[in-house]
């Protein structure tokens, strides 16, 4: 693997790879007072976030300080982004100073792409922290790491992704790995918040979250992105919130051990109740746990991954 941009094309065997080694990572530093492995001493991680997160952003550096890699933190505010320079520049510049890897949020659709397309030749991987409404690779294999645990198994699962669709980075690259995964995906949404060619996708749709809640092993509930909606959005935050809020009521009509998911950041009251996303079948936190793991392990893949797969080969020809 030499960049991750996307889930679409991720192969069960490769995504199956990462998460049993964010599983290794967990166990290994599971109870140790110091979590740094030796794997990435040595190596330089670059991420460059041109939209705000908490989340994702900090447990890359988490990651890859507990992999021993010295990183850097560059946001567009205080850097030569708010003089003008280009991505291409930016990134070019990173690569030459001497990243082997950038992690990039970017605003645009196909940012991370571009960015692997320039980074290529230079052996710098990339990592999509989140591009547009397009992809957001990592989450969803975070997402899977948690379901792993908490259900065993995604083969044959049934998870349901609630809300705004239509804006969600989130629940495209989910689609396509749960499917890759073998789990079974509804999208629960009101019209207005589905992206046109949703029928194409491999998924179910529908428009009635208490007709499905009670046939789901986990609920995935998206964050409404106002900040993309450009004059509102209908139905109304009120109607919404009726309709697709998980309050402590609808709770009440999933499966015993169903789970609760949400990327982060929550809008507490809007998509989600209080009551919920602190309750025992709310995984949120562990999520962000498995951020730190997962997101190792995809760092391991990228820098480390070959050369220990070369090493096993040599060993076992020896
Ligand atoms: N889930 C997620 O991407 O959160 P942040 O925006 O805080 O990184």
């Amino acid at each position: 693997m030499r960049h991750l941009l996307t889930t679409d094309g991720l192969s069960a065997e490769s995504a199956t790879a990462i998460l049993d080694t964010a599983d290794e990572l967990k166990r290994t530093l599971l109870g140790r007072e110091v979590r740094k492995l030796p794997t990435l001493r040595g190596r330089t991680v670059i991420t460059m976030f041109y939209e705000n997160s908490t989340r994702t952003r900090v447990s890359f550096e988490i990651a890859g300080k507990w992999m021993s890699a010295d990183v850097i933190n560059v946001s567009a505010s205080g850097s030569s982004v708010g003089k003008g320079e280009s991505l291409r520049d930016t990134a070019l510049t990173l690569s030459a100073a001497g990243a082997d890897c950038v992690i990039v949020r970017h605003p645009a659709t196909g940012a991370a792409h571009r960015l692997a397309g320039w980074l290529d030749e230079a052996g710098t991987a990339v990592v999509n922290a989140g591009d547009g409404t397009h992809e957001h690779p990592t989450q969803a294999l975070l997402d899977a790491a948690t379901l792993r645990e908490r259900l065993g198994t995604l083969d044959g699962r049934r998870v349901a992704i609630v809300g705004d669709v239509l804006h969600s980075r989130v629940a495209r690259s989910n689609v396509h790995l749960l499917a890759s995964l073998g789990a079974e995906v509804v999208l629960v949404a009101p019209p207005t918040l589905l992206p046109v060619g949703v029928r194409a996708w491999p998924v179910t749709v529908s428009h009635e979250l208490d007709a499905e809640l009670p046939a789901v092993d986990a609920v995935m509930m998206l964050r409404v992105q106002a900040e993309r909606m450009h004059g509102g959005f209908f139905p109304s935050a009120r109607e919404y919130s009726i309709a697709y809020g998980l309050n402590e009521k609808r709770a009440k009509l999933l499966p015993e051990n169903a789970v609760v998911l949400h990327p982060g950041p929550m809008l507490r009251g809007m998509e989600i109740g209080s009551a919920v996303a602190d309750s025992p079948r709310s995984a949120i936190t562990e999520q962000v746990r498995n951020g730190v793991h997962v997101r190792m392990a995809v760092l391991y893949h990228l820098l480390a991954g070959q050369e220990h797969e070369q090493h096993e080969q040599d060993r076992h020809s020896e």
